[in-house]
């Protein structure tokens, strides 16, 4: 039988931590439309605490998008929990999202705290949040790097006072799949009222591990992964949606997990973020980059046309990838055009739209057909030039 697993997205708070990434409130919608699209289990729509901009797009996403369950983030302070309960509260499911560092290194010289106020601050944040809500997730920062016993006894406290997912971040992406796998099991085993709880992850990708951390937290007890689409996120990002859903799905055969991701729509949803965030995709990027299903040599190119499977473990279709049947060329109007690219996840400016018009109308004239590729090529390598 398969197991169910969870799938947070961080995009909207974690990714937007990404250097030089600042959405508005109006993309901010978009994006979390079609993460509701692509069926995410919850959305992590922002930090209200941090700026007013992120309060009224928390607020906005919580009473317009339906489906997820509309997470809002908050240190452990009551201040900050009350802005975040604010902001989500008219969400058909809202969750405050809490958290508190537990690791040595943060401890003494970040919050100046001891061990002892710590745990109780843990204690009194989750009982403050759950006079709010049901829904209460906690979250002890730099948990990887934190000593195990107090870790494990700040989680049972958390449980105790009531919150229904724990979270163990990796903050800083230190790390590797093996012995994050055996730390997960480790909290499973010692924490007694952990089946009380959800048990999530949150992995940073600084030694490109998040993915490979993710799956071997799974595979010892984890239930939800926390994760933003192309990996975007603080310092080298987070594990990588696409990447995560996509080695679930592909190897279901072997992993037995399943998720509620409709997977047409990771081409799609990829497109976006990357466009309304003005972050580029590596053309080698799994899943989503350009070269994800491009063959270049002979032999390779040959076998895929005897058999597709002979170097594609994946169908691209099953990502979204699928070639239009309306043709555009040119006779095409400027109306297509801009639906072409949007269906492709593109949202351009009116002046960067007639940019890209004049650019396919000349390459219209040399080429008969113009593919989805050849749109991408213009707006990536042409217009947006990033
Ligand atoms: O990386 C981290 O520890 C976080 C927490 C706020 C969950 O983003
Ligand atoms: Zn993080």
């Amino acid at each position: 039988m398969s197991r169910k697993v969870y799938i947070f997205d961080t995009t909207l708070r974690d990714g937007e931590q990404s250097p030089g990434v600042n959405l508005n409130i109006q993309e901010k919608l978009e994006i979390a439309q079609q993460l509701a699209r692509l069926g995410v289990d919850i959305i992590e729509a922002g930090f209200p605490i941090a700026s007013p901009g992120d309060f009224e797009a928390v607020r906005a996403i919580a009473r317009n998008v339906k489906g997820p369950v509309i997470a809002a983030l908050a240190r452990i302070s009551p201040g900050d929990i009350d802005r975040a309960w604010e902001a989500v509260k008219d969400a058909e499911q809202p969750r405050i999202h809490t958290f508190i560092a537990t690791s040595e290194i943060h401890m003494r010289y970040k919050l100046r705290m001891t061990r002892e106020q710590v745990l109780e601050a843990a204690v009194n944040g989750v009982k403050h949040a759950k006079k709010y809500t049901s829904d209460v997730e906690f979250s002890p920062e730099d948990g990887f790097r934190s000593d195990l016993d107090f870790l494990c006894q700040v989680v049972e406290a958390a449980i105790e006072a009531g919150a229904t997912t724990i979270n163990i971040p990796d903050t800083v992406g230190y790390a590797t799949p093996d012995e994050f796998g055996k730390f997960i099991a480790e909290i499973r085993a010692r924490v007694p009222n952990i089946d009380k709880a959800v048990l999530s992850v949150h992995c940073h990708n600084d030694l490109g591990l998040a993915v490979a951390n993710s799956l071997a937290a799974l595979v010892n007890g984890a239930q939800q992964v926390e994760c933003a689409v192309n990996g975007i996120g603080e310092r080298a990002g987070n594990t990588a949606l696409e990447e995560v859903v996509m080695a679930l799905y592909t190897r279901k055969a072997y992993y037995g997990f399943e998720t509620n991701i409709k997977t047409e729509e990771i081409y799609r949803t990829s497109k976006l973020v990357s466009s309304l965030t003005g972050m580029p995709i590596q053309p080698n990027k799994a899943i989503v980059g350009r070269n994800a299903f491009a063959h270049e040599s002979g032999i390779h190119q040959d076998g895929v046309l005897k058999e597709r499977t002979t170097y594609e473990i994946m169908n691209p279709a099953m990502i979204g990838l699928v070639q239009n049947n309306i043709v555009l060329g040119k006779h095409s109007g400027r109306h297509a055009f801009k639906k072409r690219l949007e269906e492709l996840g593109f949202r351009l400016t009116e002046a960067e739209l007639d940019k890209a018009f004049i650019r396919f109308k000349n390459l219209a004239d040399r080429k008969k057909e113009i593919t989805d590729k050849d749109l991408e090529a213009i707006v990536e390598d042409e217009i947006r030039i990033i």
